[in-house]
């Protein structure tokens, strides 16, 4: 029997689960073992994620007993919420308390919550700055992981601030879009202000360096990104990389609301807010701190690098 410290990770079939699991199993001399968490270890993702050695649970998120089964007798806990798999901020808020409560239970000794800010701290509900949605909230995926954070607060807990993630421009439809001239479009309604950016890889490998760093982490509040860039520096960037001529169009947030699919009001009040409160926002996400917990960190050029076959261009 191995002697290793398990980690449950939540989502572990996905971009922040995954990677955590994938640096955790990485590190064969490494002091954890990776209790990967899925509604179905059959799939494809969950049996990749045995291959390589982790160890494959059954749980779902609106299942507190599976969740209490799959954290019992672990070490640390890796605590994400799937708001774009349902985008109901109640639910979401479910999905946190069950994590906390399966935590508490399972007397786990460091949880690791990915969490987000609480908007409304900043834009109250009753201000016109922008629209409020559902009724109570300014950036719904934001506000409720922020809220989340009083499930935590009696856990020995490391609230771990996520960046936006770059794979967005190649699996979200944020990639470049053909402007009909034979050049391309970079949609970020941001103006000139920095948007902190990450690898989705990287914060799983950054969550590997907070569970290593272990009781110093706990209580701490670590915000990570891979670097601050703007719209026109990626558009720039870009436009190096895949060799073709890319220009930002920085609509406004009001434009981004009205593009009609699914979360659109959302996305535009969550770039809204890290436009006018760049200074906070930014200020929360350390490239530096980020790099001492993950030596492999990515910056935006070598993101789109290493994935410039996977971005679409339609
Ligand atoms: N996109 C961004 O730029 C960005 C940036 C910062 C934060 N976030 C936040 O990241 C969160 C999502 O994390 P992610 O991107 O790592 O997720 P993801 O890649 O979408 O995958 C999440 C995994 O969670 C599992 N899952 C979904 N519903 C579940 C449930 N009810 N119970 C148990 N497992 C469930 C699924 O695995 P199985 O099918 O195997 O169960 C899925 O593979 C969102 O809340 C989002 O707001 C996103």
């Amino acid at each position: 029997m191995s002697d290793k410290k398990i980690i449950a990770v939540a989502g572990a079939t996905g971009a922040q689960g995954g990677g955590l699991v994938r640096a955790i199993q990485a590190d064969k001399d490494g002091p954890f073992r990776a209790r990967a968490i899925t509604r179905n270890p059959d799939s494809d993702a969950a049996k990749a994620l045995a291959a390589i050695g982790a160890e494959v649970v059954q749980g779902d998120l609106s299942d507190q007993a599976s969740i209490d089964r799959a954290f019992e007798g672990v070490h640390g806990a890796y605590c994400v919420t799937f708001f774009w798999a349902h985008m109901s901020p109640e639910r979401e808020m479910e999905e946190a308390r069950t994590l906390a409560v399966a935590a508490q239970r399972g007397g786990v000794q460091h949880v690791v919550w990915s969490t987000l800010e609480d908007t409304r701290k900043w834009v109250p509900l009753e201000s016109d700055q922008m629209p409020t949605l559902l009724k109570r909230y300014k950036v719904p995926h934001f506000d409720v992981k922020g809220e989340a954070d009083k499930f935590f607060v009696t856990l020995p807990t490391t609230y771990l601030l996520t960046s936006f993630y770059w794979d967005n421009l190649v699996s979200f439809g944020m990639n470049p879009k053909p402007d009909g001239q034979g050049g391309y479009t970079f949609t970020l309604p941001m103006d000139e202000a920095k948007l902190p950016g990450i690898a989705a890889e990287d914060i799983g490998k950054c969550a590997y360096g907070v569970f290593k760093e272990g009781a110093s982490a706990i209580g701490k509040h670590i915000g990570i990104s891979g670097e601050h860039v703007s719209g026109a520096e990626m558009a720039a960037i870009l436009s190096d990389v895949l060799g073709i001529s890319v220009r930002h169009h920085a609509a406004s947030p009001e434009e981004f609301r009205n593009y009609g699919f699914p979360g659109a009001d959302d996305l535009g009040n969550m770039f809204q807010f890290k436009r006018d409160f760049e200074a906070a926002f930014r200020g929360a996400r350390d490239v530096e701190t980020a790099r001492k917990l993950n030596p492999e960190l990515l910056n935006f050029r070598q993101f789109v690098d290493l994935h410039k076959a996977e971005i679409p261009l339609t």
